[in-house]
């Protein structure tokens, strides 16, 4: 494709401007925007032949078509086959001198920290740097959260210098269009998947496939159906964040005694308390990167927003008591990802599992616990990173597949089995010395 342009081109753009006429998508008598870098040859005469895709998406754009050139977002010091290295990225900050509104709201949502809360996680260090920084597996999509200067030179360094802008993955470049932000496709491809499985829930929920039914024009396009924006993003509001977050993990502790209990261990299991419940270093720095809501007030200023959106559809009591449901579950959930931690934390008091010397505590580290060695210990993160997400993302997104099936079941299938070979492991355990084995003791 490219080699045909080659050839083709220079001929086209010495007749009308050509690469207009090449990507004729521009409608016929619409001016098509000189802008360019001086002296010497343009931006987009040269890039038409170098990138023609990026500069066919441009002149679609509202940015072509309102003479916001190529230089605007790339500056002028590049402007040949050989100086391209001074060609500036785009940072959200150069999307802030025309559009301060929606970068100051973004500024205040959590995307904004995403990049701080990847880092933050322990055993990091031990993944291939292609997946972090290179921005290929939790990079990829935590690349929406800001970079300080400090860290976009570092990653520059280091090869990765593309990939700092945040703004361009819902609206993706050189488009940049609102239709495609506004659609739930725009956020499919970071909240999928196995810990946070929203677009699947979504578009299999009644919510989601009445939308779609109005994309494919079945239904009509006044029809209500909610999309990911309608609830996430009202108004356009570009600051998001919801009432329990990612871990459905928040303070105050809960009156319910058990529950109480049942977040002391779980937040030990995450390494936030330590053994007696005091916050440890990591605490702060979830802490400082927002991923709980730390008070009554701010939990349920979040929990106002999301019934406001609801209302819009449903009667406001029909909408309260599905999303209290949701509640009644992250408790349920708790309760048996407390249990699980428990049987696996015995086994290391005990001394019948090793713990793997990264964990700080001889407890179970469910952050760092994806690559622990032993198959007890990958069952107890799939039941907290796989199981209980399910089973309340579920329910607040109306999917009861998710919710039951392929959460709840599946939590109490994971704990059956880490029950039991928690058993055998004490069964060999005690054969080696030859002792009668001990249950595991419960809490
Ligand atoms: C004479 C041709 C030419 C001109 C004029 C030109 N560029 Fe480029 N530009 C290139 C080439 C070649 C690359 C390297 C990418 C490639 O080879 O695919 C590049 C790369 C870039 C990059 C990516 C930087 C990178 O590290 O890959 C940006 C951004 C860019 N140009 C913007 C501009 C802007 C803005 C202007 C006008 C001010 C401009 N270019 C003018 C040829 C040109
Ligand atoms: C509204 C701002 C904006 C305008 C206008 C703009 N770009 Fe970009 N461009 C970006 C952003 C954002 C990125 C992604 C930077 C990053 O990876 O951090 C980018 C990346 C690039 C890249 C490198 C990444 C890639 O996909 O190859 C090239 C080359 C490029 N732009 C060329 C151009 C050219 C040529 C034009 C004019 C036709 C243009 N840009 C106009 C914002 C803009
Ligand atoms: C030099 C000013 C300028 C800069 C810098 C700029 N924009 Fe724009 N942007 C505009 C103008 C002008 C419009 C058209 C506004 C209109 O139609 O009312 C626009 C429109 C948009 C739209 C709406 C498109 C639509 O379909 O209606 C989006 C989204 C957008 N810009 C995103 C960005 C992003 C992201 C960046 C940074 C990578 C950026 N802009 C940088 C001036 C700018
Ligand atoms: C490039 C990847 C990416 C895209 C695209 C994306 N998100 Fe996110 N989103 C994230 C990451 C990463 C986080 C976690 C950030 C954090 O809290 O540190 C997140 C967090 C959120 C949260 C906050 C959850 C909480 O903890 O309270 C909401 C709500 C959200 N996204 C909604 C959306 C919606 C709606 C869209 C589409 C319009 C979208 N996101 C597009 C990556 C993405
Ligand atoms: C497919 C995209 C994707 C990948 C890959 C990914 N994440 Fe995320 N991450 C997200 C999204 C989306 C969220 C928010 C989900 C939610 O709130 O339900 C998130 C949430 C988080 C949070 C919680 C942030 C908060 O404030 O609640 C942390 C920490 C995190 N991810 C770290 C990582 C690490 C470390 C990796 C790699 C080992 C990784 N992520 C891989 C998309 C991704
Ligand atoms: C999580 C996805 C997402 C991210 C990230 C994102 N946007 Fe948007 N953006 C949207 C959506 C959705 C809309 C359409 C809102 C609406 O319906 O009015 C939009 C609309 C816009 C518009 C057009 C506003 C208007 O009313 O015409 C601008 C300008 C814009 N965004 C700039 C930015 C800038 C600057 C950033 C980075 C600081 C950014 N966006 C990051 C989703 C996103
Ligand atoms: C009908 C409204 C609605 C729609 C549509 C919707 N959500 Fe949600 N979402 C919610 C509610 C309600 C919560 C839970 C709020 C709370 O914590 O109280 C939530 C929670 C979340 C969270 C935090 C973790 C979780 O799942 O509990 C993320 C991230 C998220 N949604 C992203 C998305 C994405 C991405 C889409 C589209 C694929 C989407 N949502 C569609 C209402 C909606
Ligand atoms: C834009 C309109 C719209 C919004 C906003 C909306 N819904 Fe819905 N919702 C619908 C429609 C339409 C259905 C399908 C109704 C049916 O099955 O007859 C539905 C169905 C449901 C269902 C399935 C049960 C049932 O009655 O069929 C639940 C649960 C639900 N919504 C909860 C919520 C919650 C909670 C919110 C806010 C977080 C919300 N919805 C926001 C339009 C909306």
């Amino acid at each position: 494709m490219r080699r045909f342009l080659l050839i083709i081109l220079p001929a086209l753009v010495l007749t009308t401007w050509g690469a207009g006429a090449l990507f004729s998508q521009v409608p016929e008598g619409e001016p098509v925007p000189s802008s360019t870098g001086q002296p010497g040859e343009s931006c987009v005469a040269c890039h038409g032949r170098i990138t023609p895709g990026i500069v066919a998406d441009w002149q679609l754009s509202k940015h072509g078509r309102n003479d916001v050139g190529c230089n605007a977002c790339h500056g002028d010091a590049h402007n040949s086959m050989t100086d391209v290295s001074n060609a500036k990225l785009a940072l959200p900050g150069t999307c802030a001198t025309c559009h301060e509104a929606q970068a100051d709201q973004f500024k205040k949502g959590k995307h904004a920290l995403a990049w701080g809360a990847m880092k933050a996680m322990p055993g990091l260090h031990f993944q291939p740097m292609a997946q972090i920084e290179g921005l290929k597996g939790c990079g990829g999509c935590h690349r929406i959260g800001t970079k300080t200067e400090g860290e976009i030179e570092d990653l520059a360094s280091k090869g990765s210098g593309f990939g700092a802008s945040s703004c361009d993955v819902c609206h993706t470049r050189h488009l940049f269009s609102k239709d495609e932000a506004r659609s739930p496709q725009a956020c499919r491809t970071c909240h999928m998947g196995v810990d946070h499985p929203q677009w699947e829930m979504y578009s299999s929920s009644k919510h989601g496939v009445r939308f779609l039914l109005k994309q494919s024009r079945m239904l009509p396009e006044d029809a209500a159906a909610p999309t990911c924006q309608s609830c996430h993003m009202q108004d356009g509001n570009h600051a998001n964040r919801t009432a329990w977050g990612y871990l459905a993990l928040r303070l105050p502790f809960p009156e319910d005694a058990q529950w109480a209990g049942d977040r002391t261990t779980i937040l030990q299991g995450l390494g936030i308390l330590d053994m007696s419940g005091n916050p440890v270093p990591r605490w702060a720095a979830l802490e400082s990167s927002d991923v709980f809501r730390t008070t009554d007030e701010a939990w349920r200023e979040e929990r106002e927003k999301a019934l406001k959106s609801c209302n819009d559809c449903h009667s406001i009591n029909f909408a309260r008591t599905e999303l209290e449901k949701g509640d009644q579950l992250i408790r349920e959930a708790d309760s048996v990802l407390a249990e699980g931690i428990r049987v696996v934390a015995g086994l290391y008091r005990d001394g019948i599992l090793k713990k793997p010397e990264n964990f700080l505590y001889p407890f179970p580290d469910l952050f760092a616990m994806n690559d622990a060695p032993t198959v007890i210990e990958q069952k107890l993160f799939s039941l907290f990173h796989e199981y209980r997400m399910r089973t309340f993302q579920g329910a607040f997104h109306a999917n009861p597949d998710y919710t039951y099936w392929y959460g709840w079941s599946s939590m109490q299938k994971c704990l059956t089995e880490i029950r039991e070979r928690a058993a055998e492991m004490r069964a060999g355990a005690a054969a080696k010395s030859g002792e009668t084995p001990k249950g595991p003791r419960r809490k």
